[in-house]
This record gives structure tokens, sequence and C-alpha cells, in this order.
């Protein structure tokens, strides 16, 4: 398969172009067929304890070896969205089985003790504790955890075992949001615009699941917390004389160089942490205008992005980012980053369209070009590793991110969601 591909992108230098496929709407419908496997392939792998999630099967520069409870919950999410959109009966018992696996491994977590106790960004596949040093807390980890089994609840049968893990997540959220904690790439500890979102949608959820089951005093609660998250975020994510959302508000300590805060993690937190209920909507200038400036900023700081006959901007995690996986010689573009862009677009394109604003088929239009981005350098085999190279568009750092591949489904749904009436 290597020879194969390398043979592909040498005809393509040569000038003979690959095919280069087709529509994204379908491109992605296909592609979600091998996504959809290649995940239920990382839950459960053979040498783990069934329901860890395994980030990729690279064991080695770097490791990814491990259940990190950030990219569980999001490949959970992706793959109950998938159940909702799969006719095959086969593919809903596989899903079903690991879904209830997950819960079982989860369960587990919850209660390991961790040296970031709730907070604790992963753990090692067989259910124990990973205790070298590593950012920590992650307390956008919870949350989302949270979320995942808010959603599987209404589809899976045991409740009270649910019921008992979601509140353990969101008293930790609700108790802990004030304190800073390190961001989604691990790095910075402080206050995320990434974190506070997907903590609100938590505790916003959550108050209405703790509604549903009328436990009145929780419900009370997460609904003040919810509050005064949304002041924080309304209050110290703004800044009058730039033009983007700054991904930090206040840092506290952690590594690296983020001058200009500029970040595709605020692109996710919307992703992930929408609510559906008027506060950051994707149409809201503000995010437009977030956007725009990440789209200009990669635009030049990729050599891929430079070549006329290619279509779409390869976007990366953020511009000063310099893990390149097996080492930090410069960052890469991202396959999630760049569909997430897509995705965003997509939702731009939703709220546009349910206010029969006109304009709503350009913002799909924009989404595809960065669908095409990933379809020119996604592997021939349908494998979709963490990073895009830079200068040679190669995949590269681990293949098969499970992550890479939730993003393949997200981006799916949401592009779904705009061909319906
Ligand atoms: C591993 C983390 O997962 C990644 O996000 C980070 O950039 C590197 N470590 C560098 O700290
Ligand atoms: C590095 C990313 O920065 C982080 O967000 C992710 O959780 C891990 N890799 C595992 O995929």
């Amino acid at each position: 398969m290597i020879a194969a591909q390398a043979n592909q992108c040498l005809n393509y230098y040569r000038g003979e172009k690959r095919v280069f496929h087709q529509d994204a709407p379908k491109w992605l419908i296909e592609h979600s067929e091998i996504s959809s496997q290649k995940i239920l392939d990382n839950i459960s792998p053979s040498d783990a304890l069934p329901g860890a999630i395994i980030a990729a099967r690279t064991r080695q520069e770097p490791n990814y070896y491990f259940h990190w409870i950030r990219d569980a919950a999001l490949v959970m999410e992706s793959i109950v969205g998938r159940r909702s959109l799969t006719s095959d009966p086969a593919e809903i018992k596989v899903i079903d089985k690991k879904i209830s696996e997950y819960v079982e491994f989860s369960k587990r977590v919850q209660s390991l003790p961790t040296p970031a106790g709730l907070g604790e960004p992963k753990v090692n596949v067989d259910g124990t504790v990973f205790a070298e040093p590593w950012g920590r807390p992650q307390n956008d980890s919870p949350a989302l955890r949270a979320v995942s089994l808010l959603k599987i609840s209404k589809i899976f049968k045991k409740k009270n075992l649910l019921n008992s893990m979601i509140k353990t997540d969101l008293d930790y959220v609700a108790d802990q949001w004030r304190k800073p904690s390190f961001d989604l790439w691990e790095e910075v500890e402080g206050y995320h615009f990434y974190t506070l979102m997907v903590q609100r949608k938590a505790l916003t959820d959550g108050a209405e699941w703790a509604k549903s089951i009328g436990d009145t005093a929780s419900e009370k609660k997460y609904r003040e917390q919810k509050y005064e998250i949304e002041k924080t975020l309304l209050q110290d994510f703004w800044n009058k004389d730039g033009d983007y959302i700054p991904t930090t508000s206040f840092r506290t300590g952690g590594m690296g160089s983020k001058h200009s805060n500029l970040d595709i993690a605020v692109v996710l937190a919307l992703l992930h942490g929408s609510t559906g209920d008027g506060v950051f909507k994707y149409t809201d200038p503000k995010f437009l205008k977030t956007l725009e400036s990440i789209e200009a900023r990669f635009k030049n700081l990729y050599a891929i992005n430079n070549r006329n006959d290619l279509h779409g901007v390869a976007i990366g995690r953020y511009p000063e980012d310099v893990f390149a996986g097996h080492d930090f010689s410069g960052g890469n573009p991202w396959v999630l980053a760049t569909l997430a862009m897509a995705e965003a677009y997509y939702h731009v394109a939703r709220e546009l369209k349910s206010e029969r604003n006109s304009n709503w088929q350009n913002y799909m239009a924009k989404g595809d070009t960065f669908v095409h981005r990933v379809e020119r350098h996604a592997n021939p085999d349908g494998s979709l590793s963490e990073q895009m190279h830079r200068d040679s568009g190669f995949m590269t750092s681990v293949s098969d991110l499970t992550w890479s591949h939730s993003a393949v489904l997200t981006a799916t749904k949401a592009r779904g969601q705009l061909q319906s009436r």
C-alpha cells in the first residue's frame, strides 16, 4: 500500500493528477463507512480491557496507545450519531456492544485513584492509572464524558448506573470550573474558551437531565454554575482590538508560546459545546470573524496551501504549534482541524437556512472546500493520520487517529442536515 501510495503521489507531482474524487457530500458519505469501521476497531482492542478506546494504534514516537478521556468521549458521541444514520442492523449491534463496554470502562476510570482525580486526562488501556508526569488536570475531560453519557442515556437501559456516573462528573464540573486547568492540547494551563464551553454544555444538558429525574437540588446547582460560566465567557473572551475569540483568557502555567491566541480550539468549542439556545451561535459575528482569521492565518503558514491547483485550506491547531507527532520539528495541518472548519461552516449554513437567508448555500460551499482538502491528502486506503505534512501533504504523525475518523462522521452528519428539508 505504501508503494502504491508513493506511486500515486509521484504521478501527481509529475502532473498526472490523481483522480480527484467527487463532490464533498459523496466523499463524506463514502468515507464514513471506512471511518465507522476504523473507529469500531479502536474500541476494545483485543489486548485492552473492554471499553478502552485507543487514541491510535501507534505505540512509539509518540505512544498513543492510551484511553484519553476527551478523545473517547468525542468518539462515543460520533458513533452514537452514526447509529442514528446507519440502517445496517449488524453495525448497530456492534455499536451497542461497544457503547455498553465504554460505559463499564468509564465507570472504572471514574473510581481510579489518579493523580488529578476526575480531571485526569488519560489512563492505561488495561484500566490502570497512568502516573507519569503530564499536563493535568484537563477539566474539559469530565465535562465531555458527562455529555457523552447524557447522550448514551437516551438509548441505553442501565439507567441507575448511568445516572450515578453522570452526577459524579457534573458535580465535579460545577465545583471545579473556576480553577485553571490544562487545555485540550495538553500544553497551556489557564482558562480556556474550549474548556468553559464544554463545561457549560455539560451543565446545561445536565440541568435538564436532573430535572427529568426529579433531582431539583442538582438542577438548581447546575443551572446557577452554567450562568456563571456564561458570564465569564462573555466578559473574558473578546478583545475589542482583535478580530477573533482568543483561546485562553488567562494563563497560569504550562509550556509553549502562543502569542497569537488564535486556535482551532475555539471552533471545536462550538462544535462540542453548542447548546442550541441562542448563546454563542455559529452566525455570531465574532465567531464568523474567528473562522475568517483562522483561514487567513493558516493559508499563509503552510506550503501546501499555496498551490493553486489544490482546493481548500489545510488548517492546524494554532499558528505557533511545533508538535509534529514524532518530534517538535514544526507544526502541521491536522485532519480534525481542517474538518472542523467544514463542519462549522455547515452549521453556519444551517442557521442561515432556518432563518430563510439565501446566503446559506455559499457557506455550505465554503465548508465543502475544507472537505476537498482532506480528501486530497487522505491515504488511498482510506486511513487518516493525525496530521498532513505542511510541505508534502502526506499523512503524518500517528496513523488512524480515532478522533480523525470521528471528525469525518460528525462533518457528514452536519452536511446531511443541510440536504434535508
Ligand atoms: C503530547 C500532547 O498530546 C500534544 O498535544 C502536545 O503538543 C505534546 N505532547 C507536546 O507537549
Ligand atoms: C494530542 C492532542 O493534543 C490531544 O488533544 C489528544 O487528546 C491527544 N493527542 C490524543 O489524541
